[in-house]
């Protein structure tokens, strides 16, 4: 029997009049592929948005192996061990492919700060540097300090590189992410929100604008992710790639779920057809 990773229960979020979510419950069971979808507006962002504590919600409460999660910070929430990518791209533009995920590895390490100001070879500190950020490093560094510090990032640069192989970034690892192509910025994200070793990565609408070359790339990057040992929550517009990934799918229309189940039953829910019947099919928009 599959444990529940994640419990929605009875969320309820309204801005003003407009009520994105009305009394939603559902679980994603640890190591399945769970798919969330719905017509443009039908709250899965802000599904998200609650999960991940951007959001508060109005009503009900968010519960991560068991423990509630509603009044957490999305920080502490990624150190609890969920992670996700954003609809629209956010990265670093200025910073390498490689800084880039190494930022979500620094999010889960113990001593996140001076590793990422101090070792990041694009900004090698001068002794003095080093001096104002540990001026007792002469006396405790040979001790503790440094040597955990060091570890820690030699870590989480294996980490990095590896997810970027992954991935299929390797050879981009030196490049500033603004110069990287549209799907190269997209698996980026991928791999830097994975790089907070997440046990629940959600991945919003990762298929966006890419071509059917891409999208199969893309869902044997998600199978992958899940054999890796991550359990995986999506939001896809793409009705092939839900059927072709998806064990389990979730759905939404203005702020309800009106099914839940397994991809055949899903599809042929004629509540399902109507919400969809008059949607624009996303390959054609
Ligand atoms: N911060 C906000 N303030 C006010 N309304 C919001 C806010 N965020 C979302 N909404 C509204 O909540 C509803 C659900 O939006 P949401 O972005 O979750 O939809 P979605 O299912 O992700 O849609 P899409 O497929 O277009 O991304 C929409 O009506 C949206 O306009
Ligand atoms: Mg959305």
């Amino acid at each position: 029997m599959s444990k529940a990773l994640l419990d929605v229960n009875h969320v309820t979020l309204k801005f003003g009049g407009l009520t994105a979510l009305n009394d939603v419950s559902f679980t994603v069971n640890e190591g399945e592929i769970l798919a969330l979808i719905g017509p443009n507006g039908a709250g899965k962002t802000t599904c998200f948005n609650v999960m991940t504590g951007l959001y508060q919600p109005t009503n009900g409460a968010v519960l991560f192996n068991g423990q509630r999660l509603t009044g957490r910070k999305p920080h502490q929430i990624t150190k609890r061990g969920i992670a996700r990518t954003f609809q629209s791209i956010r990265l670093f533009p200025e910073m390498t492919a490689l800084e880039n995920v190494l930022v979500g590895a620094d999010a889960r390490a113990k001593t996140s700060v001076v590793g990422a100001l101090f070792r990041f070879p694009r900004h090698r500190a001068t002794p003095a540097d080093r001096e104002f950020a540990n001026p007792f490093g002469k006396f405790i560094a040979p001790v503790f300090g440094v040597s955990r510090h060091r570890r820690e990032e030699r870590e989480s640069r294996e980490l990095a590189m590896d997810l970027l192989e992954f991935v299929g970034l390797e050879r981009v690892a030196g490049e500033v992410a603004r110069n990287l192509s549209y799907g190269h910025q997209r698996r980026l994200e991928i791999a830097r929100a994975m790089a907070t070793r997440p046990q629940l990565l959600c991945l919003d609408e990762p298929a966006a604008g890419f071509n059917p070359a891409e999208k199969a790339e893309l869902q044997e990057l998600i199978r992958r992710i899940r054999d890796r040992g991550h359990t995986v929550l999506l939001i896809e517009h793409d009705m092939r790639l839900v059927m072709g990934v998806a064990e389990r799918i979730v759905v939404l229309e203005f702020g309800q779920k009106i099914a839940d189940g397994d991809p055949t039953s899903v599809r042929e829910d004629p509540k399902v057809i109507a919400a969809y019947l008059g949607e624009p099919d996303d390959d054609d928009a």
